[in-house]
């Protein structure tokens, strides 16, 4: 790939603000058992970390979700590449997204987990790009608000290269 990269946020600042939100959500649920809802891929190396910052009784699903095709604008389609394997009826669930942009896609999948019956469904993202909202959604929990620049790393990837980095980083072409 030949574009460049700026570091937005370091990884000493992503680890961080990580123990912060794990240590937030189990304060905002003592002792009740959670499972977090890891959107595949972007989300992967968030929810490695998250689910380590939050004590106690906690679950991991994964969900695969390919809503981009490789290019930097939101295509608002979701597609759904892999499923939850156990149901979520009674729990408390986090839906854990690695960028929520236009909201189309977190807005799609809360819509479609809470037909399942969750006890409560709650949105944690790690970075939060509002210029672009398309829908109106509720995060309970977000990492770092950006600006409307395309990025990359801790797990965010272009065609899916980039995700290895350790940290947040603006991709120009
Ligand atoms: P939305 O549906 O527009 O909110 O887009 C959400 C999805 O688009 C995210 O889960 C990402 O996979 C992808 N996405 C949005 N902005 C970026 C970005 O800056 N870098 C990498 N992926 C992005
Ligand atoms: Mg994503």
């Amino acid at each position: 790939m030949n574009g460049t990269l700026r570091t937005l946020i370091s990884e000493e600042q992503i680890q961080a603000r990580v123990r912060e939100l794990g240590a937030r959500i189990r304060a905002d649920f003592p002792d009740q058992p959670l499972t977090l809802v890891c959107v595949l891929k972007g989300s992967f190396l968030f929810v490695a970390d998250l689910v380590r910052a939050i004590s106690g009784e906690v679950r991991v699903e994964f969900l695969g979700v390919a809503s981009y095709h490789g290019g930097t604008s939101s295509s608002g389609v979701v597609k759904i590449t892999h499923d939850l394997r156990h149901g979520i009826e009674g729990q408390i669930c986090i839906l854990v997204e690695d960028i929520v942009d236009t909201g189309l896609t977190i807005d799609y999948l809360v819509r479609m987990l809470k037909v399942r019956g969750p006890k409560a469904l709650h949105v944690a993202t790690l970075l939060d790009k509002p210029d672009n909202r398309e829908v109106e959604v509720e995060l309970s929990y977000v990492g770092f608000t950006i600006p409307d620049e395309f990025v990359v790393g801790y797990g965010l990837d272009l065609g899916e290269l980039y995700r290895n980095l350790p940290y947040v980083a603006i991709y120009s072409p």
